[in-house]
């Protein structure tokens, strides 16, 4: 069922892989699909939020009532965050599994196997943190990330949410086959700086809606 809830409200998203290019036809990637970035604008935009959604590259049909910007790279993806907020925005929310790395220089042509040497070296450069640097800006009211990790998942991801500047952290043990990476199942903990939430592991369709839920209340908490 359609509500309005969130009428009036803009929220931007990012989901899925970046794709780092190396030269003109090979990348850096990882395997997000983008599951729960997309489940995360759908149930946005059911509730009548504008959202925009920035995509890495994903195997998703676009999302109903959800304005799509596809990029590939990490600086592509801030760009299009940056310009998506350009006139301010509610909600952030980073579900993209972004490339820690990129290449220093990309080579504009295809980059040849030599007989001389079994070794090749790639130089990589440290791509933005997007999320912490839209929260520097203060794009949005309310910055939300996600951390996936395999252990101590609580304490770091309450480092990420102080170290980031952000309002609210989703954190993922992304150590269990069951949830996850690739999963349609999670189950995750959302945490802010002096309070935390558990909704019951469920299809990411359905645990995005409390996701939003969660979100919504809080925002109400901090006006
Ligand atoms: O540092 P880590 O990758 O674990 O942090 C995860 C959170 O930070 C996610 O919300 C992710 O989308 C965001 N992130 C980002 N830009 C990066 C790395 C992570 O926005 N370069």
């Amino acid at each position: 069922a359609q509500s309005t809830e969130l009428a009036g409200q803009h929220w931007v998203i990012t989901a899925g892989p970046t794709m780092e290019a190396i030269d003109p036809v090979r990348f850096i990637s990882n395997h997000s699909s983008g599951k729960m970035g997309y489940a995360l604008a759908s149930a946005a935009a059911s509730k009548g939020a504008k959202v925009t959604l920035v995509s890495g590259p994903t195997q998703i049909p676009p999302p109903h009532d959800v304005k799509l910007v596809r990029i590939q790279s990490a600086q592509e993806m801030l760009y299009a965050c940056r310009a998506a907020m350009a006139n301010g925005a509610d909600v952030f929310i980073g579900a993209a599994a972004v490339a820690d790395f990129r290449m220093k220089d990309i080579s504009d042509q295809k980059m040849k196997k030599t007989d001389d040497s079994n070794e090749m070296t790639l130089t990589l450069v440290k791509n933005p943190d997007i999320i912490a640097t839209l929260a520097s800006e203060k794009s949005a009211q309310c910055m939300v990330g996600f951390a996936a990790e395999t252990n101590n998942v609580l304490q770091y991801a309450k480092g990420k949410l102080e170290r980031k500047g952000l309002d609210l952290i989703i954190a993922n043990d992304v150590s269990r086959q069951d949830i996850g990476f690739n999963n349609d199942q999670n189950q995750v903990t959302v945490l802010s700086k002096d309070q935390q939430w558990t909704p019951p592991k469920d299809a990411k369709t359905e645990l995005a809606k409390a996701l939003v839920q969660i979100i919504f209340d809080y925002q109400h908490t901090q006006k």
